[in-house]
């Protein structure tokens, strides 16, 4: 299986042979970073439309975490062009952060759309050091598809926890890898290496559930859904909140 896996693996690769060639003149990764935000524009429009149900299930419980002033507080790691506003109740605080600067103009737009909300200055960071955020200061942090392409996942849950007041709680969705046992296993691992050299570094085969189990949270809601999108790769996901 292991050889059939890497020969498809290159197979897959050729198609990504004219962006191989730019990252060899090193022109991939400056590009890829300025063309992904429109990418995910686009796609991030139909993820939403999908996964609706499943995000406003999701966040409804995020008032009971509101801190002792009534406000709530939150923090959203990996914020991308903004598609979790509408999700947050009338008069939370949002503190938005991204390690990609060139998200900033849909970033914003989407924050002009959505005034229902009060917005902190966005902070350009990776999740993995937030150093400008005090200890304890949220209530609650939001990561949706941002672990995938973490650098490091212990790390960024590290930071999370550090600025999460204890009570606070940690609410995330992602894309994980499935079950070894099955067929969209066997395809997420053929697709892996071109998907995360094409998509920003976003891997297939995490299985992000064992990293917040690792990450001594208190109390954990975590399920494991199978997504409605039609390609088996990225139904997969996880959804839930821990609590620190
Ligand atoms: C697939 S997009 C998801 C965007 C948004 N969260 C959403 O649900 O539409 C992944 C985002 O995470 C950001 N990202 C990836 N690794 C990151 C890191 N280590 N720290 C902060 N942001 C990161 C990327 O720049 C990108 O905006």
């Amino acid at each position: 299986m292991g050889l059939v896996v890497v020969v498809l693996q290159f197979c897959v690769g050729l198609l990504a042979l004219p962006a191989h060639l730019l990252d060899f003149l090193g022109l991939w990764k400056p590009l890829s970073q300025r063309i992904f935000p429109y990418i995910m524009r686009k796609l991030a429009v139909g993820y939403n439309e999908k996964m609706h149900s499943y995000k406003k299930e999701l966040f409804r419980s995020l008032p009971d975490f509101a801190g002792p002033s009534g406000q709530l507080k939150v923090l959203e790691i990996g914020c991308g062009t903004g598609n979790n506003f509408q999700f947050y109740p009338q008069g939370t605080k949002v503190t938005c952060t991204d390690l990609n600067p060139n998200f900033q103009q849909f970033l914003k737009k989407s924050q002009a759309e959505n005034d229902h909300l009060h917005y902190e200055p966005n902070l350009v960071a990776p999740a993995e050091n937030l150093s400008a955020v005090e200890d304890a200061s949220v209530d609650v942090v939001v990561s949706t598809l941002v672990l995938c392409s973490a650098e490091n996942v212990e790390r960024v849950l590290k930071e999370v926890r550090r600025i999460l007041r204890r009570g606070g709680a940690f609410y995330f969705m992602e894309h994980v890898c499935a079950d070894h046992s099955t067929w969209t296993y066997f395809f997420q691992q053929i697709y892996h290496p071109t998907w995360k050299f094409l998509l920003d570094g976003c891997n297939l085969c995490r299985e992000i559930w064992k990293d917040l189990e690792k990450a001594s949270f208190s109390e954990m809601k975590l399920k494991h859904i199978w997504a409605p999108f039609p390609w088996k790769p990225f139904r997969p996901h996880i959804l839930g909140y821990a609590v620190k």
